[in-house]
């Protein structure tokens, strides 16, 4: 991948001159089914690129809570854009349509008026949960028979995809408007892109620039994706067994709580049962042992990802440092 980026070819992609970037954005466009793609430097600014061409200031939002626009972009959608947000309590961060069909169109009085209805496949706090086919599709039919436009995030819509055998392009068919990233799993150091019609990636291109994401040479970051693209996605399933074996290790791990059936792709969210207030002390034990996991997705929780750098051998030490920690911190 170094080697990919040190030798792209590239231009000004400010002018749309990057033969690299736009090599990228046809792939991409192409893999989603949709017109165009539009390379932007992450999955953040993707999503409000997105929220910015769709919906106007004021507009809400119809989201699942635990989505990631509302955890971790939620000062950059309220605050910086002016957009509100719509909240349910989704099954695994996923919609139900009776829960758009019921959503009032032009806003209750003293509401604001719906502009958008927003998923995520796969869901970041729901441990990778993959929306199954016929309810997004259910969904994206309720949000179209109200002339909503829905947007996916799928950061991970390549985990999802190679969980399931669907095509990408049938989950984007649900969406106006996809984002995936490059980096995470996939293993590129920067990179995401959002597709959708031509009319929509002309006006995104305008939002890109709002939010200072248009780019010089952006080759070099687009050669990395390419390679990902093409070298990293067959991998994906091995990164699935690897989350599944972790997951069924820590529910036979005394302290903790986890249902490995839940488990379909690549985050494990386990829950630190027996004293929840050691979560901090618990993670600390196991970076001690050179292995990094996260508290997350609420109190006493953290989350595990695995991804192309780690191997077989190194899911089993990870193993061996969570039931050593959980042994040492969680029974005192
Ligand atoms: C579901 C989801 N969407 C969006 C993002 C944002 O991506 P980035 O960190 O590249 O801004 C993330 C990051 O983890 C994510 O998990």
């Amino acid at each position: 991948m170094r080697r990919a980026m040190a030798e792209a070819e590239v231009g000004d992609d400010v002018f749309g001159e990057d033969p690299t970037v736009c090599l990228l954005e046809e792939e991409t466009a192409t893999l989603l089914g949709k017109e165009a793609a539009l390379l932007v430097p992450s999955g953040c600014m993707g999503n409000e690129i997105a929220v910015s061409v769709h919906t106007r200031a004021g507009d809400s939002i119809l989201l699942d809570r635990y989505c990631h626009i509302v955890q971790v972009e939620a000062r950059a959608v309220t605050e910086m854009l002016g957009r509100r947000f719509l909240l349910r309590d989704g099954d695994r961060g996923r919609l139900r349509p009776e829960e758009v069909d019921a959503a009032a169109p032009h806003g209750e009085p003293g509401q604001a008026p719906l502009g958008l209805v927003e998923v995520e496949n796969t869901h970041n706090w729901a441990s990778g949960a993959i929306y199954p086919l016929e309810r997004l599709e259910a969904v994206s039919r309720a949000a179209r028979a109200r002339s909503l436009p829905v947007h996916m995030d799928g950061a991970r819509l390549w985990n999802a995809s190679a969980a399931t055998g669907i095509p990408l392009a049938s989950y984007a068919a649900c969406a106006d408007s996809v984002m995936v990233c490059y980096s995470k799993g996939l293993g590129a150091p920067v990179g995401s892109a959002i597709a959708g019609t031509k009319a929509f990636i002309q006006e995104a291109r305008g939002a890109r620039k709002m939010l200072g994401g248009a780019m010089r040479q952006a080759g070099i970051l687009a050669a990395g994706a390419i390679h990902a693209l093409r070298h990293h996605v067959a991998r994906l399933a091995s990164d699935h067994a690897r989350a599944k074996r972790l997951a069924e290790s820590f529910a036979e791990t005394e302290g903790l709580t986890i249902d490995p059936d839940e488990i379909e792709t690549n985050i494990v969210i386990a829950s630190v049962t027996t004293r929840p207030e050691k979560l901090q002390e618990f993670v600390r034990a196991v970076a001690s042992a050179g292995v990094l996991v996260a508290p997350f997705g609420g109190p006493g929780r953290f989350r595990a990802v695995t991804h192309l750098d780690v191997d077989d051998a190194g899911v089993e030490r990870a193993i061996g440092a969570v039931r050593d920690a959980a042994r040492s911190v969680l029974a005192r």
